[in-house]
């Protein structure tokens, strides 16, 4: 760990990363009586909607103990009416953590530089760590192992949720395929970090325009929106050039392996996912959501216990 935020799996390594996933498991061990972040208080500043990650942090912080705040954009005014350095500084003053949700990652960079609590990134527009290592969890307590297990990931490769998943599983040994239409590949500095990574994990990198081909041997079968918070304008264009990265019944049929499904939500049926498929015994979507709540307090815990 580079410091005490947590802004991409890049702050993270195999060991701290297995350090989160043990304090998860102790954190429901536990139970109720635990409450490491006693006196401690969080605050919440984000920029975009969220269901998940604002409820799943806000609770995590109250059941271990703490206490939050919940700052939307206006009610603070970054950039407008405070400098995000400013920002920085006089949260640092009167809390213990920052978890923030924005759309410029270089933002959430230079308001960590100010910070002297840890920041977590609720999401940016090139990461969703908090996410990944939920996901990671969720993929570890269901298939009981992690290295040389097969994921792909259909969809928008480029996208926050996509990247943080590459960087993952290449550190950890999961083989990774995306497959996106052309233009929407994953981002070149985090392909070239994951492929760093891969070579020591030993993970496969597999980019490919073929979704058939990238659910062959899949063990895990991903998905997210194809227009993310912050891109709405491109939506239309979006819906007819990820027509083919849908799953549905018919892509599943190439399928092969014992598959699992899974999409980070929000869900926009019919579009990357057919509604079926959500509620089918193969999806462990609702899953996901329950160990947001899970994996953040282990990570709370990581940052601030
Ligand atoms: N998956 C996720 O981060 O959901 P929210 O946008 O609702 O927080
Ligand atoms: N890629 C999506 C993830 C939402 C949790 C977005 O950024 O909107």
């Amino acid at each position: 760990m580079r410091k005490n935020h947590l802004l991409s799996i890049q702050d993270l390594e195999p060991a701290s990363i297995w350090r989160i996933f043990n304090l998860t498991d102790a954190v429901i061990e536990r139970g109720e009586d635990y409450r490491p972040l006693s006196g401690k208080t969080a605050v919440l500043i984000f920029k975009k909607p969220s269901l998940r990650t604002r409820v799943s942090f806000e609770v995590a912080v109250n059941q271990l103990g703490g206490k939050s705040i919940f700052l939307s954009d206006p009610d603070v005014g970054i950039g407008i009416r405070e400098d995000i350095r400013d920002v920085a500084k006089v949260l640092s003053s009167y809390s213990d953590c920052i978890i923030t949700r924005v759309f410029s990652h270089n933002e959430l960079v230079l308001l960590s530089e100010y910070a002297s609590v840890p920041v977590i990134n609720a999401l940016s527009d090139d990461h969703h760590p908090v996410q990944a290592l939920s996901d990671l969890w969720t993929i570890w307590k269901q298939k009981g192992k992690i290295v040389g297990l097969n994921l792909c990931f259909i969809g928008d490769g480029a996208n926050n949720v996509s990247g943080s998943l590459i960087l993952v599983s290449s550190m950890m040994g999961i083989n990774i395929t995306i497959a996106s239409p052309r233009g929407y590949e994953p981002k070149k500095e985090i392909l070239s970090q994951a492929r760093e990574h891969a070579k020591l994990s030993g993970a496969e990198i597999r980019i490919t325009r073929d979704p058939k081909e990238a659910v062959r041997d899949a063990e895990i079968i991903y998905t997210d929106v194809w227009t993310s918070m912050g891109l709405e304008s491109e939506s239309e264009k979006r819906k007819k050039v990820f027509k083919g990265f849908s799953i549905n019944n018919e892509l599943l049929k190439y399928a092969k392996g014992d598959y699992l499904i899974m999409h980070c939500m929000p869900i926009h049926r019919d579009e990357e996912i057919e509604d079926g498929i959500v509620s089918s015994f193969r999806s462990i979507i609702f899953e996901q959501v329950k160990n947001r709540l899970l994996v953040q307090k282990g990570i709370l815990v990581f940052l601030l216990g």
